[in-house]
């Protein structure tokens, strides 16, 4: 919306609140249209596209928890695939074809090297990267068959906030991801942090992920609309990029970070390393600088101290609104 799009969301609220939405206004200035649907309801979906004319769409809804997806195998393809399908349809029903998928580093599961470049091998590990790898190929497909154009953007691990601490990740139950379980402790919502793992072949035996701010990613965005707005229309246009910063950090080096903006300690203690998780991956992030002139600007301690600024000043999360 700062970048002076017109934005129009659609969310059945499965893992959101529209709370969010009131929060993004008194940031920008700016109301979004909302509606409250699930897109695999057609009717609902197609009345959306009816109601304004759409140039792009970006393609963020979904299922999104590793472990959830290896219990509920069926819940997570019929949710990220139906979703998908119809929205693929119903963008073709009415001409729109430029679309933005999130998708995720997980495609590439546990690479044999780092970093990564989008050529590496596809190893899916579990249902929930399974559905990314299938919407990218169905993405593949349509745009060799139509004149849609698509990008996919492979996130490696969002965290932070957007600096205002009006909006931030507010997970359902215990968080699955690092971030939010150390802001959680550090609220004093949860005991202690258990960090899985300490015997990786990496710099101190923790696992290595490729932190990247929420808002350096989301600007990721605005450069693929851009990238895809600028090239003409042409058969076969998917393009893939890696949205990462380019650098790994470990578990402990994350603890370390936080701890100087926190001011105090945080108590973890490591446990035995978690079936699926892989020792070490981050990003070659050098396509998306050369070809949609984007690069994370944030630091790891920007990250530290967005997330903290979010959760003390939110200590539920939206609950508290
Ligand atoms: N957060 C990460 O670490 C990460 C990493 C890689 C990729 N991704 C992908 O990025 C996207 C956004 O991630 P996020 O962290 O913001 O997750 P999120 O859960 O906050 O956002 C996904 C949104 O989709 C909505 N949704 C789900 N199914 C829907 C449906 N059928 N109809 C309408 N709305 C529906 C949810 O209510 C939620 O608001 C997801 O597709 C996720 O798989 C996230």
């Amino acid at each position: 919306m700062q970048a002076d799009y017109d934005v129009i969301v659609a969310d059945n609220l499965s893992n959101s609140v529209d709370t969010a939405l009131e929060r993004v206004k008194e940031i920008t200035g700016k109301t979004a249209f909302f509606y409250q649907i699930d897109i695999r309801d057609k009717a609902a979906l197609t009345e959306v596209f009816n109601q304004h004319p759409i140039d792009a769409v970006i393609h963020m809804a979904g299922l999104k928890a590793v472990g959830e997806s290896c219990a509920e195998p069926l819940m997570y393809y019929q949710n990220n695939l139906d979703a998908s399908m119809i929205l693929f349809e119903v963008m073709q029903s009415f001409s729109v074809n430029k679309v933005v998928f999130s998708s995720s580093a997980t495609v590439y599961g546990d690479p044999d090297t780092v970093p990564i470049t989008e050529d590496f091998p596809l190893r899916m590990m579990n249902p929930y990267g399974r559905t990314k790898y299938m919407v990218e190929e169905m993405l593949r497909d349509i745009t060799l068959a139509s004149n849609m154009q698509a990008v996919l953007l492979r996130y490696f691990n969002p965290i932070g906030a957007h600096d205002s601490g009006l909006i931030g990740e507010d997970p359902h139950g215990i968080p699955n991801n690092l971030m939010p379980y150390i802001a959680q402790v550090a609220i004093g919502q949860r005991e202690k942090l258990s960090v899985f793992g300490g015997d990786y072949p990496t710099v101190d035996g923790t696992g290595v992920r490729d932190y990247i701010h929420v808002v350096d990613l989301a600007k990721g965005h605005v450069k693929a609309l851009e990238r895809i707005a600028e090239t003409e229309t042409k058969q076969g246009q998917c393009l893939t990029y890696n949205l990462g910063t380019g650098r790994g950090s470990s578990v402990i080096e994350v603890i370390n970070a936080f701890e100087k903006v926190y001011g105090d300690k945080i108590n973890y203690e490591i446990v035995e390393r978690r079936p699926g998780d892989v020792p070490e991956y981050f990003a070659n992030p050098q396509l998306a600088n050369e070809e949609m002139g984007w690069r994370a600007e944030k630091s790891l301690d920007d990250m530290m101290t967005d997330t903290w600024r979010w959760q003390s000043q939110n200590p539920n999360g939206y609950k508290d609104d």
